[in-house]
């Protein structure tokens, strides 16, 4: 069957799903137009290298870390919020590379992750019903009216966030900020309290053993590039589709079409219906893609997506990203993979601890716990390693701050604390220890599945 032609606004004939109900459909249209004579925020060439990166992810050569936020808030657009959240996903994955050996890709959930899926398109409090609160893309968290009124003139605010945001990523990550001779610099005061903040010293006083050796050697450090920058992505969740059509470009170089509101955008779990809006979109773009695979895929459903999604087997082009809960590992993945090796399909497995393990806390919070958040990664692991495939990536929701809105890791943060620091618009995060300490135990892992590839290349 040969697929339908596409266009970028070939999903308008789709069943559209999670979409808010815009009340002014004129006032949507004249900021689409706003948004389409807008520059470009990220470049076809760069998505092609964020895409030959995750290649070597999905043959086993390299480790995707994707993190940042649940919702980016237009609250938090500050450059204080910015740098921490960098900080802490560099340091992670510094710890990463130095103890598996393999390059670890950076991208983060950051310069355009605004639009929240939700389960119900409305709230009820106290017998009152308004519209669901979709990220600030669309409207605002507080319950009332009009804050929940979906407002286009958003998309122009969040395209607006979003360039303020990846300028000054661009800036610390090419202007020395992320140079390896300054590991130390991003351990924050906070964490460098904590044992993990302790353990990272130790390892960073190693790298600077390492580079001094170097520099000892004759090698100069300062000059090289590779050493004194990261290449760092962006990514979001591709759901509010008249954003990102406003975006979506053709590449003058190659013809081809590229969502240029970041380098790579994902599929939630909710949205991956195979002829549903969101998959039409995503088919179209060249950005590499992520799909979100929860509990309720079936090996069928993921075989047909996969033909959708990436039909010439392009490695790198599609990162699946499991998302199955703490006790559903076991039971749903080994078949998914099994069906992905037998049909040849290329892709990354990335592992999202995160989503399938978020339950209320006793005073109403959202949260997840630590551990659980772990054994989903350890079996994640483990069933690559019973299988021989790679366990091509992680993927979290975390933050620069001293948040408290995850339980356990280092500071053992029980349910009073959540009360202490609890910021997120969505679903918590974990703090910068936290974050560091998953980043020590997924290390010890992919050590362990470096030492054990299977090199089916
Ligand atoms: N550029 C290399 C990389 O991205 C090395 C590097 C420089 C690095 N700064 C870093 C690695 C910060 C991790 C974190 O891998
Ligand atoms: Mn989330």
């Amino acid at each position: 069957m040969s697929p339908t032609p596409w266009s970028p606004r070939s999903w308008r004939d789709r069943p559209l799903t999670q979409s808010p109900t815009w009340p002014d459909l004129a006032h949507l249209e004249r900021v689409e137009a706003e948004l389409a004579a807008k520059p470009p925020l990220v470049f076809a060439g760069e998505a092609r290298r964020l895409a030959s990166q995750l290649g070597a992810a999905a043959e086993g050569r390299a480790f995707l870390l994707q993190a940042g936020d649940c919702a980016e808030s237009f609250h938090e657009g500050s450059a204080d919020f910015i740098r921490d959240k960098l900080k802490v996903i560099l340091q992670m994955a510094v710890a990463l590379t130095y103890a598996s050996g393999v390059p670890t890709v950076k991208v983060g959930r950051i310069a355009g992750q605004f639009a929240k899926p939700r389960s119900t398109p409305t709230e009820e409090r106290d017998g009152v019903t308004l519209d669901a609160f979709r990220g600030h893309i669309v409207n605002s968290e507080e319950f009332t009216p009009e804050a929940r009124r979906p407002d286009p003139d958003r998309l122009l605010a969040a395209y607006h966030q979003s360039v303020a945001t990846l300028n000054l990523l661009r800036a610390f990550t090419t202007g020395g900020f992320a140079a390896l001779s300054r590991v130390h610099a991003w351990n924050q005061q906070f964490v460098a309290q904590s044992p993990e903040g302790k353990r990272y010293e130790v390892l960073a006083d190693d790298i600077d053993r390492a580079l001094n050796f170097m520099r000892a050697c004759g090698v100069d450090l300062d000059d090289d590039h590779s050493l004194s920058s990261v290449d760092f992505y962006t990514s979001h969740e591709a759901l509010i589709l008249p954003y990102e059509q406003a975006l979506t470009r053709q590449d003058s170089l190659t013809g081809d079409w590229y969502d240029c509101s970041a380098h790579m955008l994902w599929i939630g779990d909710r949205t991956r219906d195979l002829d549903g809006a969101h998959v039409e979109f995503a088919r179209g773009i060249k950005n590499p893609l992520g799909l979100k695979v929860g509990p309720s895929t079936t090996p069928d459903q993921l075989a047909r997506l996969i033909e959708t999604l990436n039909p010439q087997n392009v490695p790198g082009r599609l990162t699946l990203i499991s998302r199955m809960g703490r006790d559903r590992v076991l039971d749903h993945l080994p078949s998914l993979i099994e069906r992905v090796s037998q049909e040849g399909a290329s892709v990354v497995w990335a592992c999202d601890p995160m989503h399938g393990n978020t339950f209320k806390a006793v005073g109403g919070q959202k949260t997840r716990s630590f551990d659980d958040v772990l054994t989903e990664v350890a079996q994640f692991f483990s069933v690559h390693q019973s299988l021989g495939t790679w366990p091509g990536g992680l993927h979290v929701e975390l933050t620069g701050d001293n948040v408290t809105e995850c339980l356990g890791g280092g500071d053992q943060l029980n349910e009073s604390d959540l009360e202490l620091n609890y910021t997120s618009i969505c679903d918590p995060r974990l703090n910068g220890s936290q974050s560091l300490d998953m980043a020590f135990h997924v290390s010890e892992l992919l050590q362990s599945a470096v030492g054990t590839r299977t090199r089916s290349l």
